[in-house]
């Protein structure tokens, strides 16, 4: 069954507590770091992880926009992330950091920016729980959705089952009811969504919409 985790990039930070539990019954709630360094974007970082990790039952998802996350994503596995996704393009060593994630007790995840390709990283699959394809430039939350991503995901589910891997294949940017199928139909798994979800008038049934959809 798809999965779809909710980005809180686009709820209401005055009020992350009340928006994290408006989802309730999301499978994981995505948490977008940015540093304004690896991306023009500042959003977050450990201590509010911490309190959000406090504030909610739904496991979090790091998404981690940063520089040197060889450094800074073990912290996110300390803080009750239970998933922790590195963007290749940052990352120095990014098999020894995977290791380190999944041997804290996360899941370690590797994001790969729209002009970044999958070839190169085929070799590491099996040192990641989930690959994240994105399908905007990282930094903004309301972006368009980019359609030339499709071939990327398409490809990577192929790399994966061609190694059977159970790595999870997740997209992010501009996921909504009018992207989602195609998303699925390329062989994506996990569902990021920001303002598909927290713009519509019940982001639970949003949820539980986009997940159907996905489903069929
Ligand atoms: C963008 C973030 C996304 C963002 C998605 O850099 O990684 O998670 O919140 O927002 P939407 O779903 O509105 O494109
Ligand atoms: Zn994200």
């Amino acid at each position: 069954m798809a999965q779809i985790n909710p980005s809180i990039l686009s709820a209401d930070f005055a009020r992350l507590a009340e928006e994290a539990q408006a989802v309730e019954g999301a499978d994981w709630l995505h948490v977008d770091v940015m540093d304004n360094h690896f991306v023009p974007n500042l959003t977050l970082g450990v201590p509010v992880v911490e309190s959000l990790s406090r504030a909610t039952d739904t496991p979090l998802d790091c998404h981690l926009m940063i520089e040197n996350p060889d450094r800074w994503a073990p912290q996110y596995v300390e803080a009750g992330a239970g998933s922790v996704t590195f963007h290749a393009e940052a990352a120095a060593a990014p098999v020894r950091l995977a290791r380190e994630i999944r041997a804290k007790g996360a899941r370690a995840a590797m994001a790969l920016k729209p002009a970044t390709p999958i070839e190169p990283y085929e070799d590491l699959l099996p040192e990641l729980d989930m690959l994240l394809v994105m399908t905007v430039e990282p930094g903004f939350g309301g972006q368009a959705f980019l359609d030339i991503m499709l071939p990327k995901i398409r490809r990577t589910r192929e790399l994966i089952n061609k190694h059977g891997l159970e790595l999870w294949l997740q997209v992010d940017g501009g996921v909504s009811a009018s992207t989602i199928e195609r998303c699925a139909e390329a062989g994506a798994d996990v569902f990021v969504a920001g303002s598909a979800v927290y713009g519509a008038e019940d982001p639970a049934q949003a949820v539980r919409t986009l997940r159907e959809q996905a489903d069929r």
